[in-house]
């Protein structure tokens, strides 16, 4: 049995000039990114073909924006090369693969996942880890949910960072991304899939970003851009530790919230956080919970039963303030209803789930998170 593999090599530098010094981007390159980005930091580079993916819809990215793409890439390219957060980062995977479209074809495996050229993830947010997994995730709205593409063919043949592409983020996305891999790394140190190597991964990954979230807590949120090298290096831990492992319930949960909502996929994670761990909590205490507690109390100085309050209490007050789910639009009817597409849609997540959270504990915790 595979305990753990590390598969894109892992590139850092410290400014975006030095790495367009050592990468020869070239007119055989598709490069997948935004324009303000492209424009502030690559403005004498010239790529075979450039996708300002920014033109084909904001946010999450949908099957519809990867069949639009699909059809105005006309040049032929050798390799594939993503500049973004994590909605460029899965798009592009999709399109180092011998044949994208049509792309529910490509998710629902009626036809396979074959990797063609070689793929290069730049992430400019802190928080998908999708630079470390064999993972794309795609909005379908006619299903009115989100869905998951696991493939091995979707590893990069490398992640480069370079925290100078953070320090542009806006507060509330830093913020929403940053809370993203705090759930990675918390859901994959719980999962049945977990082995040690997988939660070095989370735990470190955890710590990270803890530790920042309190030096941003005491010293205000100007000092973040001095902590960008941690918040990178703590997104791609977790995206190693759930690339290994998986995440569960509160990813799973988060999906049809987001998807009807259009809420920044780190904050439904959020908004699904503390809850799913209170049900978990409920369900079986003395589990590797009991340890990821303890851990958490370390790091946070407070008692092992509180952290999720403390948790809470810190996302509040200097990160992100967290929603009722009603905040959203959320209603009473639609609780069986996000249920119902939770388990009909997300069984890849629910089967990592730290216990097993039958329909009554989903429809539960749903109730009181409203
Ligand atoms: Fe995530």
């Amino acid at each position: 049995m595979q305990q753990f593999s590390v598969s894109p090599k892992i590139t850092m530098f410290k400014t975006c000039g030095e790495f367009i010094q050592d990468y020869d981007i070239n007119e055989n390159d598709l490069v997948l990114t935004i324009a303000p980005i492209w424009t502030a930091y690559f403005q004498n580079v010239h790529a075979g073909t450039v996708i300002d993916m920014e033109k084909y819809g904001r946010g999450e990215p949908t099957d519809e924006m990867i069949e639009a793409i699909g059809n105005d890439i006309v040049k032929p390219y050798r390799r594939v090369i993503a500049i973004g957060g994590g909605t460029v980062l899965d798009c592009a995977k999709l399109f180092a693969l011998k044949q994208t479209l049509p792309v529910t074809d490509l998710f629902y495996k009626k036809i396979p996942a074959v990797k063609e050229k070689p793929l290069l993830l730049i992430p400019t947010t802190c928080g998908t880890g999708s630079e470390m997994t064999n993972i794309s995730i795609l909005e379908f709205p006619q299903r009115h949910t989100k869905f998951g593409l696991a493939a091995d063919a979707l590893y990069a043949d490398e992640a480069v960072l370079i925290p100078e592409l953070l320090t542009q983020l806006p507060f509330k996305v830093f913020a929403a991304s940053s809370i993203d891999a705090l759930v990675h790394s918390v859901e994959s140190y719980l999962s049945p899939k977990a082995t040690p190597l997988s939660q070095m991964f989370s735990i470190e990954a955890m710590k990270l970003i803890l530790n920042g979230y309190k030096t941003i807590a005491a010293e205000g949120r100007q000092i973040r851009n001095s902590l960008l090298s941690d918040f990178c290096l703590a997104s791609t831990m977790a995206g190693i530790a759930f690339g290994n492992a998986g995440c569960a319930a509160v990813h799973a949960m988060s999906y049809p919230l987001g998807a009807r909502f259009h809420i920044p996929h780190g904050e439904s994670n959020y908004a699904m956080f503390t809850g799913v761990f209170h049900k978990y909590m409920e369900i079986n205490p003395d589990g590797a919970i009991r340890h990821l507690n303890e851990t958490i109390a370390e790091v946070l100085e407070c008692d092992s039963s509180a952290v999720y309050d403390e948790i809470e209490n810190l996302l509040n007050t200097a990160i992100l303030q967290k929603k009722s789910l009603h905040e959203y639009g959320m209603t009473q009817p639609m609780i069986a209803e996000f249920t119902d597409s939770v388990i009909a849609n997300q069984q890849r997540l629910m089967s990592n789930n730290y216990v097993f959270l039958d329909r009554e504990a989903l429809i539960d915790i749903y109730t009181k998170l409203l």
